[in-house]
């Protein structure tokens, strides 16, 4: 994570290894024009001569610039002045964090925050451009070989900030440990991260936050209190379950928002084995567990006004002598009955018993769930959002709007109760597939048997949660989104 703090210097002045300035298509900005005047045009003939244009995605490192104290100059293309808009000013600040993390530098100063972007004040513009970088910046670490003797890595940030960009800064600071703390966590490797390593992260966030309360249940408690799904969904695996508990009281005597994350270890789909190919990448299956943490501990960085529960199922769904089967019944905390045709389908299993508990402990004023669900919402959105399920309109427009703010969107997909006969079942109450088509759907209308009565949403992270490949990472959504949320809710008391 990047140490981010404010600067009043000028581009042209700063004692920094780098400033970074925009410059659009046909038009400077304040700091590249204050660049130019010191480099006797020197920009102007970069533009004139075609070699940097401003064109979006394009970057250019210049060395030695004369009359600029700092060595270097980093050049981020803006685009063109009309399209410019949110998500072209954090791509820019992204393509410059790309460009930062491969310099032999640790630390950076960047005026991209000066830029006016329509619909957004000085505070969104700092807090997004520090993200961005430190976005572009992130490497994990955990399993590799220190990296001694490599040049030094980017450390710190300025940012060009104005004086009123403080709010703008905080919250940068502790979404960007949010993030972080979600990214780190995914990508961790499934014999490392077991449901023991979620709690334990847990209770890193509860024991450096006074004030916070964690419980962390044990199997016998699950039984005791008829946690009949989520036990199935742990019983062919070695590592046993826990079901993590987070409290943070900064309301008064308000009822609680809730998060709960999926937090499936790791997801070989259980006797419905997933063939190769499909498991490799399910060790990111807790990213809904890791988000919500994430969001978590950046709400409580952020000391909101709000009480906040976080609720995570954590198991490792494996295929033993001991696990649960295709045509198992099993009796939920919420005394739902429910009919196992796939055992691939454990999210809902572990995530109806977590939210049945939430709502029976906490009666949450609204509750949230993050999980990589299904396959079905990744052919149905992609990568660029997470489907939101919610029977409550107020509260999907207050998710699709935080998740607007901080470019971490979402899509509404329905929720009708048109799509319920799919999961209809001669042996128990409910089945927990729904057959071929709209799987994020059935899925989603799963769980809402399971919350009637509380203010809920549900948001489908499956393609959203990590980049694909040998090379992806955790991307730490939705992070972003529920943190956004959380202020909100916060600042409309
Ligand atoms: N963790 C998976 C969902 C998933 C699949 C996420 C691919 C990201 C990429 C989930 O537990 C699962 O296996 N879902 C099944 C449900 C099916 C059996 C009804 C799926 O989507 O195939
Ligand atoms: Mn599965
Ligand atoms: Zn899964």
């Amino acid at each position: 994570m990047l140490e981010f703090s404010p600067s009043s210097a000028g581009a042209e002045t700063a004692d920094t290894p780098c400033a970074v300035v925009g410059l659009f298509e046909g038009a400077m900005t304040e700091a590249a024009s204050a660049i130019d005047r010191v480099a006797g045009g020197a920009l102007a003939r970069l533009r004139d001569s075609g070699d940097f244009t401003g064109k979006a995605g394009t970057t250019l490192v210049l060395h030695g610039v004369a009359g600029v104290k700092a060595p270097r100059v980093l050049l981020v293309g803006l685009g063109r002045r009309e399209e410019f808009d949110g998500h072209a000013y954090a791509r820019a600040c992204g393509e410059a964090g790309n460009v930062l993390k491969g310099l032999p530098i640790k630390s950076a100063a960047a005026w991209l925050p000066q830029v006016e972007v329509p619909g957004h004040d000085a505070d969104w513009r700092v807090r997004t451009c520090a993200l961005a970088i430190d976005h572009a910046c992130f490497r994990y670490t955990a399993t590799l070989k220190p990296a001694n003797g490599d040049a030094p890595r980017l450390a710190k940030l300025e940012l060009a900030a104005g004086a009123d960009a403080g709010r703008g800064l905080e919250q940068a600071r502790a979404l960007a440990r949010g993030v972080a703390c979600a990214r780190e966590l995914g990508c961790l490797p499934p014999n490392l991260c077991t449901p023991a390593h979620l709690a334990a992260q847990a209770k890193t966030i509860a024991d450096e936050h006074p004030g916070v309360k964690l419980e962390v249940l044990e199997r016998e408690q699950m039984q005791q209190l008829g946690m009949g799904a989520l036990l199935a969904v742990a019983s062919g695996s070695a590592n046993p379950p826990r079901l993590i508990v987070l409290e943070y009281r900064g309301g008064g005597e308000a009822k609680p928002f809730a998060l709960v994350g999926k937090g499936v270890t790791f997801d070989t789909g259980g006797m419905n084995l997933k063939p190769t190919g499909s498991m490799e990448e399910m060790k990111y299956d807790m990213c809904g567990a890791a988000s919500v943490l994430g969001a978590f501990l950046a709400a409580v960085e952020l000391k909101l006004a709000i009480n906040l529960v976080c609720v995570v199922p954590a198991v490792e769904n494996m295929p033993d002598g001991a696990s649960y089967r295709p045509s198992d019944v099993l009796h939920t905390h919420a005394g739902i009955t429910v009919e196992v045709l796939n055992t691939d389908a454990e999210g809902r299993l572990i995530l109806c018993d977590a939210l049945a508990y939430t709502c029976r402990r906490f009666q949450p004023q609204a509750l949230v769930d993050a999980a990589t669900l299904t396959g079905a919402c990744v052919i149905a959105l992609g990568k660029h959002a997470s489907g939101l399920f919610s029977a409550d309109d107020a509260l999907a427009e207050q998710l699709l709007r935080a998740g607007s703010e901080s470019l971490d969107r979402a899509w509404r997909l329905p929720l009708w109760n048109d799509y319920r006969n799919q999961l209809e079942s001669a042996f128990a109450d409910i089945a927990n597939i729904g057959g071929k088509s709209a799987g994020a759907v059935t899925a989603a209308l799963f769980l809402s048997r399971f919350t009637e009565g509380t203010r809920w949403a549900h948001l489908d992270i499956a393609g959203t949660a990590w980049n694909e490949g040998r090379k992806g990472y955790a991307t730490g959504r939705p992070v972003p989104l529920l943190a956004q949320w959380l202020i909100d809710r916060a600042e409309s008391r």
